[in-house]
């Protein structure tokens, strides 16, 4: 299975910040916005991974993540010159994808907590047609919303809706076979003039092909749209992390605890970032693996 961060749009609900750069290379508290999206790919177990976003951040992508080699995954970076819709990843992402499946993970995106790992590889894992995921939330009306039986089966799925018919919105996550480069090829521009994900979930739910998982109360899910909400984000990493003194989303420690680098990569990258706190975080990692059997122990809890 290949990912897709979809990492472009204009960002215009946080203008003035995001005139000159890409919202998803803000900082949420940290560390930069798309570390969050691409630390949930990783957990997934995806290390093939496609960014896109507009021709004047591309670059600056580049110069952030390089080609992964330094994480043990390879990135490729593609532009998408308008913001078309998110369906329109898998157009920017055609000749990338080729014949695998995909998960697509929107670059503002936050997730976290208890369960999440699991939940992803089951996902990446078991996903015949389309997976994605209902959370709970207090405003359904400002998402898509999905209603569903207890075996996850769709029974509806309405983009906005003035009177949703759950409280499930649908998070911008989701996992597809490989038809859905087709689908998105079919579907019509909505009035506001994307390609809506909500459609290609609509042409799989025709087909009897979307499954719903539910996400656990335990796991958070957190968009960074707007300036109370990017607020918010950092508010919610920052008391994690202090409180536990273990780190959201830190890509080297999910990329060794995968297996996807070695000890000696981790620790490289801590001496490149120890000015920092995150850096300091690596090298303390680091010293504490190295004390446990020898380093090739790793407890995450
Ligand atoms: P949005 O929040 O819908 O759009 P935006 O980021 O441009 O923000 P605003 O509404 O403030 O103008 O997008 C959600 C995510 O998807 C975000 O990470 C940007 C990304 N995106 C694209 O990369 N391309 C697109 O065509 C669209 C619609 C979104």
């Amino acid at each position: 299975m290949k990912g897709i961060i979809l990492a472009g749009g204009k960002g215009t609900r946080l203008y003035p910040s995001t005139i000159s750069i890409s919202k998803q290379l803000l900082s949420v508290y940290d560390k930069p916005m798309i570390y969050y999206p691409l630390s949930t790919l990783m957990l997934a177990g995806i290390r093939d991974i496609l960014i896109i976003s507009t021709e004047e951040a591309l670059p600056q992508f580049q110069t952030l993540l390089e080609d992964g080699s330094w994480l043990g995954v390879k990135f490729t970076y593609a532009c998408q010159n308008q913001p078309r819709g998110l369906a329109d990843a898998f157009l920017v992402g055609e000749s990338f994808l080729g014949t695998d499946s995909v998960c697509l993970i929107l670059g503002d995106n936050i997730f976290y907590g208890n369960g999440l790992s699991q939940m992803l590889m089951c996902a990446a894992e078991e996903n015949q047609g389309a997976t994605i995921f209902g959370c709970y939330v207090s405003n359904p009306s400002d998402f898509g919303v999905v209603e569903y039986d207890t075996d996850g089966n769709v029974l509806s799925l309405e983009e906005k809706p003035q009177n949703p018919k759950s409280n499930y919105a649908v998070p911008g996550l989701y996992f597809y076979d490989n038809t859905v480069v087709g689908i998105a090829k079919q579907i019509q521009p909505s009035s506001r003039g994307e390609l809506e994900i909500t459609a290609v979930n609509n042409v799989y739910f025709a087909q009897n092909r979307l499954k719903v998982l539910p996400m656990r109360r335990g796991i958070a899910w957190l968009d960074t749209g707007t300036h109370r909400t990017m607020l918010k984000a950092a508010n919610f990493v920052e008391t994690i992390q202090s409180r536990q003194g273990l780190y959201i989303s830190c890509i080297e420690e999910i990329a060794w605890h995968k297996g996807f680098i070695t000890l000696e990569q981790l620790l490289e990258r801590g001496k490149i970032l120890k000015n920092s706190d995150y850096g300091a975080y690596l090298l303390r990692l680091g010293q504490i693996f190295k004390k446990q059997n020898g380093s090739e122990r790793y407890e995450s809890t």
